[in-house]
Order: structure tokens, then C-alpha cells, then sequence
């Protein structure tokens, strides 16, 4: 099969198209023939050799894909050979097969194309993980989205939505603005010509937010604390900004926060099958309702991994971006 490999570790162009076996897929694994892939922004640190996969997982990039089921492993049940599924991969879905753990599949939503399915998983997953879970997101609750024009920003604020929470999104131009708002965003801020604290407190009436799903770290992690309400909870995803940050424990204790942290990759079959679980029950549904609004999506053909890379680099884009197969370019309308 065809796959893109990291050649080294290093700039987009490492990113290099080869040709392979097909992955072995064990008795509680599908083999899925991709149609599309997702790019996260867990690639592109893997790329430049900062995110290792874990032991036993794929050398090669992809975290999520949709595709058909090529092949069932001898325990699974629930799924058959032709069935239209998106997945999150344990890497490899740069490819034109991957094997996945049957519990980490779940089905196409009504309407949607494979490559708009193949931007879902990863970062639904995580934000379900994170803000859903372990936050306990609960309907009314008002929700800071820094990067909300992004992969998890938009999964964040869509969530929200579906759940009965009102996404706040902080954004860096007017048109990302209009994007998160089109996405269920009750509230945009833009990070380049306002004061965070000053909206979000005049927005919420001087209480400060109950939740917020922070990607940037660094001075933000502070920020984050001071436009805060009581007893909120700051869920961590990623630090894009700095890793290291100086905050107030007295804060903290005075408003009884929470910071919660986690990466998704490292954790086992068992807790994503419940993640799964908990998406397919409580927000898939809402998915397939016509009057959906779909995440932007930007088309690129597997073999330019690298020209993708390179787009999300310059944070030029909104929404996801999907690298496309042969098999998913001649078929089924991605
Ligand atoms: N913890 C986990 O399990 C997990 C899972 C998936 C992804 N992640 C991490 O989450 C992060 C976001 O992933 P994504 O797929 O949503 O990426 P993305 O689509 O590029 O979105 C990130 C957004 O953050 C905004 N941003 C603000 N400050 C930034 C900065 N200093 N550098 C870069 N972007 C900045 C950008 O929009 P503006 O510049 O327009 O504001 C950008 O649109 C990545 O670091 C990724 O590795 C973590």
C-alpha cells in the first residue's frame, strides 16, 4: 500500500510517500481501507521528532481516518466488511489501510462525505476526554475555546453546543470570529485587539467563565486563572505558546479551581473504547441532523502530506485539513 513515512525527523518535506505492506491487524482490530485523513496538530510535533509514538504503535503519522471496513478481526462484533466508519487510528492513517481497534470506530453520520468524517475523531475524542469527562461540561455552563478557529477550538465549541454549554472563542482575525460563531460560538474575542480578562468579564457578567480549554500555556496559564469563576476548571491540551508558566496558587485556592491536564495517544484500548462510547451515545446524534454545521474542511492529496503541514504551520487555515486517497478521491464523494 501507499503511505507517507517521516523520513527524518524535520521540516514538511520530510514527509515522504512509500510504498509498504499492508499493517497487520490483530482479532480485535478492523482493517480499514482510507479514504481520508485527518492532520492534527499532534502530526506535526511528531514530524518534527518531539511526540514519539507510543511503544507498539505505527512509525507512521495519522491519528484519525474514514474509509470502508476492509476485513473484521475474529472477535469483533458489531461491524461487517463494506461498512462506511471513521476511527481514531494509534497512528499509521496516513496511509491507504490502517488497522484500528474495533472499539476506537464509529459510524459515518448521516450526510457527511468520508473526507469531513475523517476531520471528526481526533480531536472529538480529546475534547470528549478532556472538557466532557473529566471536566464534567454541564449544560449552562459558560466555556473559554482559546484556538477556537483550530482542530480542538472547533470540536470544543461544537460540543458545547450539542451539550447545552455557551462556547466563548478566542480567535486572532474577524473571519475567524464569524467562522466559530457560524460553529455555536455564543461569543468571539480576538486575542489581537482585546483584553481577554475585560470580555470574558463583561460577558459573563463579571463572573468569569466555569470552564476553559487552553492550548497555549505559558503566560495564558495565569490569565486563565484570573478570568476564571469560581470553583471552574482549566482543562490543558496543549502548550503552543510556552510549556512552563508562573500562576498563583493562592489564586487557585481562593476560587477553588481545578487545571487538568492529558495527552490522548498514550492511553489504552479500554479508555478509548469508553470515549467512543460516550461520543456515539451522547453527541453523534445530533450529527446527523441535516441542519448540521460541518467543520470547514481543506482537501489536499495524500502524497502532499507535506503541503499540508506546511498550511497549518502558518495558521493560515480554519477547521481541519484532510489528506485525500486515490481510493477516496474515485469514490464516495470526498
Ligand atoms: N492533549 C491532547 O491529547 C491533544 C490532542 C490533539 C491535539 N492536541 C494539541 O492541540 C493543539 C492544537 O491542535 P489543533 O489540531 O487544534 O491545531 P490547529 O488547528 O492549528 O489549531 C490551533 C489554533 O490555536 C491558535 N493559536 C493561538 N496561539 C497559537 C500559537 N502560539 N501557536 C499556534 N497556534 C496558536 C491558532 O489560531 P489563531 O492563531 O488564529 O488564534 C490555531 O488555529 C496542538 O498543539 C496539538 O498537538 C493535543
Amino acid at each position: 500500500m501507499r503511505a507517507i513515512a517521516i523520513t527524518q525527523p524535520g521540516d514538511p518535506d520530510v514527509l515522504q510517500p512509500r510504498i509498504g505492506p499492508l499493517p497487520a491487524a490483530g482479532p480485535d482490530d478492523v482493517l480499514i481501507r482510507v479514504a481520508a485523513a485527518g492532520v492534527n496538530g499532534p502530526d506535526l510535533a511528531q514530524r518534527r521528532g518531539h511526540y514519539d509514538p507510543p511503544p507498539g504503535a505505527s512509525p507512521l503519522p495519522g491519528l484519525e481516518v474514514a474509509g470502508v471496513i476492509a476485513a473484521c478481526g475474529k472477535t469483533v462484533s458489531g461491524w461487517r466488511e463494506g461498512d462506511r466508519v471513521m476511527a481514531l487510528t494509534n497512528g499509521g492513517g496516513y496511509a491507504e489501510y490502517v488497522a484500528v481497534p474495533a472499539g476506537q470506530v464509529l459510524p459515518v453520520p448521516q450526510n457527511w462525505s468520508l473526507a469531513e468524517a475523517a476531520a471528526l475523531p481526533e480531536t472529538w475524542f480529546t475534547v470528549t476526554q478532556t472538557l466532557v469527562m473529566r471536566a464534567a461540561l454541564a449544560p449552562g455552563m459558560t466555556v473559554l475555546v482559546h484556538g477556537g478557529s483550530g482542530g480542538i477550538g472547533g470540536a470544543a465549541i461544537q460540543i458545547c453546543a450539542i451539550l447545552g454549554a455557551r462556547a466563548i472563542a478566542v480567535v486572532s482575525s474577524p473571519e475567524k470570529a464569524a467562522y466559530c460563531r457560524a460553529l455555536g460560538a455564543v461569543a468571539s474575542i480576538d486575542r489581537t485587539r482585546e483584553d481577554l480578562i475585560e470580555r470574558v468579564m463583561a460577558i459573563t457578567d463579571g463572573k468569569g467563565v466555569d470552564r476553559v480549554v487552553d492550548l497555549i500555556g505559558g503566560d495564558m496559564a495565569a490569565t486563565n486563572i484570573d478570568l476564571s469563576a469560581r470553583r471552574g476548571h482549566i482543562v490543558q491540551i496543549a502548550t503552543l505558546g510556552n510549556a512552563s508558566a508562573t500562576i498563583s496558587l493562592r489564586k487557585m485556592m481562593a476560587k477553588e479551581l481545578t487545571l487538568s491536564g492529558s495527552t490522548l495517544r498514550p492511553q489504552d484500548a479500554a479508555t478509548k473504547a469508553t470515549i467512543a462510547a460516550r461520543i456515539r451515545a451522547d453527541l453523534l446524534p445530533a450529527l446527523n441532523s441535516p441542519e448540521w454545521i460541518k467543520p470547514h474542511i481543506e482537501r489536499f492529496p495524500l502524497d502532499d502530506a507535506a503541503g499540508a503541514h506546511r498550511l497549518m504551520e502558518t495558521r493560515g487555515h480554519r477547521g481541519k485539513l484532510v489528506l485525500v486517497t486515490a481510493f477516496g478521491a474515485a469514490g464516495d464523494g470526498t
